[in-house]
C-alpha cells in the first residue's frame, strides 16, 4: 500500500503521459495545440490519476522531424506559445501535484541550426566547423547501420557550402554534433541548466546511444557516451534535487541497462524489447515472449528503473526482434503495407489490437504490472485511433478527441487549418469516441483506464517491488508475483481469447485470502494444495496476498463494483465504509 513516499524517487511510483502539445489542445484557435490549451486540460490528466507528463519537443524548430530537428535550444516554438506560457503551465502542473518530464535531444540539431549554418561556413579544422562531423568521404563508420532505413540511403550527406560530408544518424536535416568537441558539451549543459532550472524535473535524453562515432565499430553504446553520460549526471546532481535522466536507447536489455551506468548514469531507461512481446504473446497465446525477454533483463538495484510502454510517438518498433519474430509482427499486425515504416509498424493500440475491448484492457493490465513505470501514449485512454494515409508517423499524433463538437473539441479553428485532420472514419471518429462521451458512461474505456491507474498508484510494490513468475500448467497464461516491502501481489493473466483455467502452487501462501485489487473482491482463501483459478477470454487479476495475513484496509466488501465513474475508487470517502 502507498505511504509517504520519498520525493526523490518519484519516478519508481510514477504513471507517465506522454503528449505533444501540438496534438493536445489548442488554446488558441489557430489550429495547433498550445500551452494555454494544454494548461487547460491538465485537470483532466489529474482526474486520469497520472502523476507525471512527458512532452515531445516544443522548441523553435523547422518541424520536419516533428520538433526532433531543434533549431534553438532555448526557446518555445511560436505555434505552441511563449516562455511565459511554458513557465505558467508548469507552475500549474506542479500545483496539481503532476511532474514535467522534457525533451532533450542531444545527438543532432536541425540544419537550420545557428551552430550548423555557421559550421558549414567556417573554415575546416576551426572551433566552429567541429561542432558537427566532417569527411572528405562518405566511407568512414561504415559499420553503423542506417535507422531511417525508408527515408536515407547513407548516414552521411554532401554539403555543397562546407563541401564536404557531415553524419547524420536520422534524417539528412539532422546533422549530427561532434560529442568529441567539449564545446558542444558546454552548450548543451547551458541548454540542460536552462530547462531544469525553470523546475522541469525530468530530461528524455532523446537517441542516446548514437552519441560518438569510432571506425570499426557499430557506432552505438561507445564507451565515450557512457563517459559523457556520467559526467551529465555529475553536473545535474551538483546543481539540481530530485530531477530524473529518462535514456531512449532502442537496444537489447543488457546494452539499454547499461545506461543506468553503476547508477551514475541515467535514473530511468525505456525497455523497447518488451514490447513487441506483449504484442505477439497476445497473439500466440504464449506467455513464453514475455518470460523470456524479461528473464535476460538484469534486475536493478532501488534507484533505477525501466519505463515500459505500449505505443509512443514513433512506430511500433521491430527493431529488437529476430527477424522471424518481425515477420510474424508484420504478418499478424501489419498486412497493409501502408501500416509499416522503417522496421516498425505506425499504429495506435486500439486498431492494433482491433478495437477488441478485453485486448486493450490486458495489455494494459500487463503494463501497469510488470516491473517498470508505465508510460501512457495520449488518446490511448480513451481508444483513439489512427490514420494510416498521412506520412511519416503522423497517423499517429492526430489531434486529441474531447468531444463532438467541431474538431472534436480540439479547436476553434477551421477545419482546414488544423496542423493535422482529426480522425473522423466510422469506428474511431471523434464524433462517438471523445473524452466527453466516455466520461458520461460508467463502462467506457476512460472510466476503466482512471480505476486502474489508481489501482496502481495504491501500490508502491507495482514500482518497487520484484519479480518473480510462476510455473503455471498452462502456457496461456502469464502469472507472476510482485514482491514489495509490505505486500505481495500476484497477477494473473489469460493471454487467450478462450476461457482458461490454471493450477497454481502457492502453497506459501496458505490461510491467505487473496483480494482482487481492481475491483476489491475477496478470493478463496490459499490452500497447501494448487490454488485453481478460471478466466474468461483475456481476463485477469492483480491479486493482493497481503503481508498482515488480513484483507488490506482499502477493501470494502460492500461494494463490488468493477467499473466506477470518474472521481470514485474503492477507497473514495463518499461510498459507504
Ligand atoms: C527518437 C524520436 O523518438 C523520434 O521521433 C525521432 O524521429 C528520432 N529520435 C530522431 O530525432
Amino acid at each position: 500500500m502507498s505511504t509517504d513516499k520519498p520525493a526523490e524517487r518519484w519516478y519508481k511510483d510514477a504513471v507517465i503521459y506522454e503528449l505533444h502539445v501540438r496534438a493536445f489542445h489548442d488554446g488558441k484557435g489557430d489550429g495547433v495545440g498550445d500551452f494555454v490549451g494544454l494548461t487547460r486540460k491538465l485537470d483532466y490528466l489529474q482526474d486520469l490519476g497520472v502523476s507525471a507528463l512527458w512532452l515531445l519537443p516544443f522548441y523553435p524548430s523547422p518541424l520536419r522531424d516533428d520538433g526532433y530537428d531543434i533549431s534553438d535550444y532555448f526557446d518555445v516554438h511560436p505555434s505552441y506559445g511563449t516562455l511565459s506560457e511554458f513557465k505558467r503551465f508548469l507552475r500549474e502542473a506542479h500545483r496539481r501535484g503532476l511532474k514535467v518530464i522534457t525533451e532533450l535531444v542531444l545527438n543532432h540539431t536541425s540544419d537550420q541550426h545557428a551552430l550548423f549554418q555557421r559550421a558549414r561556413r567556417a573554415p575546416p579544422g576551426s572551433r566552429e566547423r567541429d561542432f558537427y562531423v566532417w569527411s572528405d568521404s562518405p566511407s568512414k563508420y561504415a559499420e553503423a547501420r542506417v535507422i531511417f532505413k525508408d527515408f536515407e540511403s547513407s548516414n552521411w550527406t554532401w554539403d555543397p557550402v562546407a563541401k564536404a560530408y557531415y553524419w547524420h544518424r536520422f534524417y539528412s536535416h539532422q546533422p549530427d554534433l561532434n560529442f568529441d568537441n567539449p564545446a558542444v558539451l558546454r552548450h548543451l549543459l547551458k541548454a540542460v541548466d536552462f530547462w531544469l532550472g525553470l523546475g522541469v524535473d525530468g530530461l528524455r535524453l532523446d537517441a542516446i546511444p548514437y552519441l560518438f562515432e569510432r571506425e570499426g565499430s557499430s557506432c552505438e553504446n561507445l564507451p565515450e557516451t557512457h563517459a559523457f553520460l556520467k559526467e551529465l549526471r555529475r553536473h545535474v546532481d551538483a546543481r539540481f534535487k530530485d530531477r530524473m535522466l529518462l535514456a531512449e536507447a532502442n537496444q537489447w536489455p543488457e546494452d539499454a541497462a547499461a545506461y543506468f551506468g553503476s547508477g551514475d548514469e541515467c535514473h530511468m531507461a525505456f525497455h523497447f524489447p518488451i514490447m513487441p512481446r506483449l504484442f505477439s504473446a497476445l497473439h500466440m497465446e504464449d506467455c513464453f515472449p514475455i518470460v523470456d525477454i524479461l528473464k535476460q533483463t538484469p534486475a536493478l538495484p532501488d534507484a533505477l528503473q525501466w519505463a515500459l510502454f505500449l505505443r509512443n510517438h514513433d512506430e511500433l518498433t521491430l527493431e529488437m526482434v529476430t527477424d522471424e519474430e518481425r515477420d510474424y509482427m508484420y504478418r499478424v499486425y501489419a498486412m497493409d503495407p501502408r501500416a509499416r515504416i522503417n522496421l516498425g509498424i505506425r499504429r495506435r493500440l486500439a486498431p492494433l489490437l482491433g478495437n477488441h475491448r478485453r485486448k486493450i484492457e490486458l495489455i494494459n493490465g500487463l503494463l501497469f504490472s510488470l516491473p517498470g513505470t508505465p508510460v501512457l501514449y495520449y488518446g490511448d485512454e480513451i481508444g483513439m485511433g489512427d490514420n494510416i494515409y498521412l506520412g511519416d508517423r503522423n497517423g499517429v499524433r492526430t489531434p486529441m478527441q474531447w468531444s463532438a463538437d467541431r474538431n472534436g473539441g480540439f479547436s476553434q479553428a477551421d477545419a482546414a487549418r488544423l496542423y493535422a485532420p482529426v480522425n473522423a472514419d466510422s469506428v474511431y471518429g471523434y464524433q462517438g469516441l471523445n473524452v466527453e462521451a466516455q466520461e458520461q458512461q460508467p463502462c467506457s474505456l476512460l472510466n476503466w483506464m482512471r480505476q486502474l491507474v489508481a489501482a496502481r498508484r495504491r501500490h508502491d510494490t507495482f514500482g518497487r517491488g520484484s519479480t518473480e513468475f510462476l510455473d503455471a500448467d498452462n502456457r496461456r497464461v502469464l502469472a507472476y508475483f510482485r514482491h514489495g516491502a509490505d505486500d505481495d501481489i500476484l497477477v494473473v493473466a489469460n493471454l487467450s481469447q478462450k476461457a482458461q483455467a490454471v493450477e497454481l502452487a502457492l502453497g506459501r501462501y496458505a490461510g491467505i485470502q487473496p483480494v482482487e485489487i481492481v475491483g476489491g473482491t475477496l478470493f478463496p482463501r490459499i490452500g497447501v494444495g494448487p490454488y485453481a483459478l478460471s478466466f474468461g477470454p483475456y481476463g485477469f487479476y492483480w491479486f493482493s496476498l497481503g503481508c498482515g495475513r488480513r484483507p488490506p484496509a482499502w477493501r470494502n466488501p460492500e461494494v463490488q463494483v468493477p467499473f466506477l465513474p470518474k472521481g470514485t475508487s474503492p477507497e473514495s470517502p463518499g461510498l459507504p465504509a
